[in-house]
């Protein structure tokens, strides 16, 4: 894709959209290190999800070098901030399972369902480096399910309160760039359903029962679409 090619539309929503994703791996690469401070005996294992992270937000600042777009950074801290909040008190809080929860499934589902939906629309710059990051980030997921699971059905209560909490925050987030996903070729309902039907799957590994996490994510995902905007309850 030719710089000359690209609208002033396109540009700004990829801008808007670049730095989401930026500064969402950004903040997973802080957000594992974290952890291994509540986690020291897997420090060294969490230190290198970190590093992967910070690999991955170089990569996408990458992205929109290639296509002469700078991304909009301050805009992605203030609407990651909520998440992050939410994250950080877990953490203060010593919460484990908490933090792992906004981390390891929330927030990594919807990278995975995030870069799957870009996958088909993605420049040729972008395309391999996406494919890359797919296989890390189910890594990611994949160390969250099976801490949870060894714990699991003691830790069921607490997964499900934190997703009562950080769910709709993740969730409002996607409302407010629904329209610049519309510009750059991604359907926003394609992504809340991909993001829906990869946190139900991750609940069902970490041992929710299929109707349990079918339940759980359709109550919240459906409170989140209809505050953010209630004439979209239908489509959610
Ligand atoms: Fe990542
Ligand atoms: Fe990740």
């Amino acid at each position: 894709m030719a710089n000359l090619e690209l609208t002033t539309a396109y540009r700004e929503a990829y801008s808007r959209i670049n730095g989401l994703v930026i500064v969402g791996e950004g903040l997973a690469d802080r957000h594992f290190r974290l952890l291994a401070g509540l986690l020291p005996d897997e420090r060294e294992d969490l230190e290198q999800l970190a590093a992967m992270e910070g690999r991955h937000a170089r990569d996408f600042l990458g992205c929109g070098r290639s296509l002469g777009i700078r991304p909009d950074l301050p805009l992605a801290h203030r609407l990651f901030a909520p998440l992050h909040r939410l994250f950080a008190e877990a953490i203060r809080a010593g919460d484990r399972v908490s933090a792992l929860v906004i981390q390891c499934l929330i927030v990594e589902s919807f990278a995975v369902a995030a870069y799957r939906c870009y996958q088909p629309v993605a420049d040729p710059y972008a395309a391999p480096i996406l494919r890359e990051v797919l296989e890390d980030e189910a890594e990611h997921l994949d160390y969250g399910e099976r801490w949870l699971a060894a714990w699991f059905p003691d830790v069921a209560a607490p997964i499900a309160a934190c997703c009562e909490r950080a769910l709709p925050v993740a969730l409002a987030m996607l409302q407010d760039v629904r329209d610049d996903l519309t510009v750059i070729g991604i359907d926003p309902l394609d992504l809340v359903g991909e993001f829906v039907a990869c946190f139900e799957e991750t609940l069902e590994k970490v041992g929710f029962q299929p109707r349990q996490a079918r339940g759980l994510v359709a109550r919240l995902a459906g409170r989140a679409c209809h505050e953010a905007a209630p004439a979209s309850i239908e489509s959610c």
